[in-house]
């Protein structure tokens, strides 16, 4: 009887044993359904297939990673794409999560630029977004709409389409690019793999989490406007609708980011990533006073990232940080220094140096002066930046 029970505990252990090992097996990331029924699932099909790319291997998954919250899943400065994937992009890639309450682009009443999508506030909405992968040659690489519909057409959600925007949905170029934009927004805005709000930190303000001695402390130098002063541009309280704190204020800010020597395109010494001034956004004139001004991104997920800023040029999260606190009292830790002299702000052209802020704290500093945070602050403070890691991420931290 006992050697029986002990059989059959044994046949029991190895076959939960079993199951767990097959649950546990890491699956590539496909898009669940496989046939949506709403325009959410079939923006989640076409965001995962890979046939709308010229080279039949890229879809914005590839570059979106879910798994890396919805960023970029390597450690390159940009992503390489073309028909055979070696047309290398020219910025970082952005997370997708938590963009849904980006407002459109525009100037509020003090002529302060907010809103957009990408890095420069180039796209109006998320469905306008969607257009440049799918066309760019160093991205999707379709290089017109018509083959993007062509695409379409033959894939595995053409019957949805028809389903969900109508027969004629795919039969004119416009109108079905008009419908895929639609799908892949309402994908972003309304899946909740976008937005989860479920971090260490969320479970904080829920009251359902304690932050560690050094998370708390980094927490309250990020909000300190004398000190690292973070959340001057990273927003960290409720709004005051309630609503959680997304880490970004939309706004747009010339931090100085040393230049990236791997950026295929910066072998042209002449060339310069001028940023919201030079977003080719419809109907904007030139604006030198905007040259070198990037978009805030949001700091949620940030410690899941493995290159930092719109050009990838800093590769760890402390070393983010820790640019904002030397970057003016030690710039040569951060720029290449030619016949004894640092080449400060080296990635944007003289005349428009003149915008990269250095009156906030903490890069208000001159050289000479103490850094505005000490080593241990800087680690109080990356500790703090991985609360903001959504649950479904926290086995992946990088660092
Ligand atoms: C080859 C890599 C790559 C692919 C493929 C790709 N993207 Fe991107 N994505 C990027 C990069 C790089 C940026 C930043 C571009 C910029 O600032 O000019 C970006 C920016 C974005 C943004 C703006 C985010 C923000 O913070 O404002 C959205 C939205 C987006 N992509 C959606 C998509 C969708 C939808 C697809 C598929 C149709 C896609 N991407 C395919 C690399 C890629
Ligand atoms: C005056 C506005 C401002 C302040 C203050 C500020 N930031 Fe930023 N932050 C930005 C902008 C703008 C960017 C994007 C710059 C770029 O890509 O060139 C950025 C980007 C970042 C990034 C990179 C995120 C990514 O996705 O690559 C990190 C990390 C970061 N900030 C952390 C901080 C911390 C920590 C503090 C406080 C010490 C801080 N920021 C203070 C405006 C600000």
């Amino acid at each position: 009887m006992f050697a029986i029970n002990g059989l059959i505990f044994r046949i029991l252990a190895t076959i939960t044993f079993a199951v767990l090992l097959v649950a546990c097996e890491k699956t590539p990331h496909t898009a669940s359904v496989q046939s949506p029924k709403t325009a959410v699932e079939l923006g989640e099909l076409i965001f995962h297939d890979a046939s709308l790319s010229a080279s039949g291997k890229q879809s914005c998954a590839s570059c979106h990673s879910p798994d890396h919250a919805h960023a970029q899943p390597n450690a390159l400065s940009v992503q390489l794409g073309g028909i055979n994937f070696d047309q290398p992009g020219t910025r970082a890639v952005p997370s997708l999560r938590y963009l849904s309450k980006t407002p459109a682009f525009s100037f509020n009443d003090e002529g302060t630029p907010s809103g957009g999508f990408n890095h420069d506030g180039s796209a109006e909405t998320l469905a306008a977004q969607a257009e440049r992968p799918l066309l760019a040659a160093n991205e999707m690489a379709n290089g017109t709409r018509e083959r993007v519909v062509e695409k379409l057409r033959l894939s595995a959600s053409a019957s949805a389409f028809r389903k969900i925007y109508g027969e004629q949905s795919l039969n004119d170029v416009d109108t079905a690019f008009a419908n895929l934009g639609d799908a892949l927004e309402q994908y972003q805005l309304q899946a909740v793999e976008f937005h989860p709000f479920d971090s260490k930190y969320d479970l904080y303000l829920a009251g359902k989490a304690q932050l560690t001695p050094s998370e708390m402390r980094g927490f309250k130098l990020f909000n300190e406007e004398k000190r690292a002063n973070c959340a001057a541009c990273h927003p960290s309280e409720r709004a005051a609708d309630g609503s959680s704190p997304l880490f970004t204020d939309f706004t747009y800010d010339a931090l100085g980011i040393p230049r990236n020597d791997s950026i295929a395109a910066n072998a042209d010494k002449t060339r310069f990533d001028l940023g919201l001034c030079n977003s080719g956004r419809k109907g904007q004139a030139a604006m030198p006073s905007e040259c070198g001004k990037f978009k805030v991104p949001t700091l949620r997920n940030v410690a899941t990232r493995q290159v930092f800023f719109h050009n990838g040029q800093i590769k760890s999260l402390r070393d983010a940080v820790a640019f904002y606190v030397s970057r003016d009292t030690h710039p040569q830790e951060w720029y290449p220094v030619v016949s004894g002299k640092v080449q400060k702000f080296n990635d944007q052209p003289k005349v428009h140096r003149k915008n990269i802020n250095i009156h906030e704290a903490p890069y208000d500093r001159k050289l000479g002066q103490q850094p505005a945070l000490s080593e241990q602050e800087i680690d109080d403070l990356v500790s703090f930046l991985h609360t903001l890691t959504d649950s479904d991420l926290t086995a992946h931290k990088t660092r």
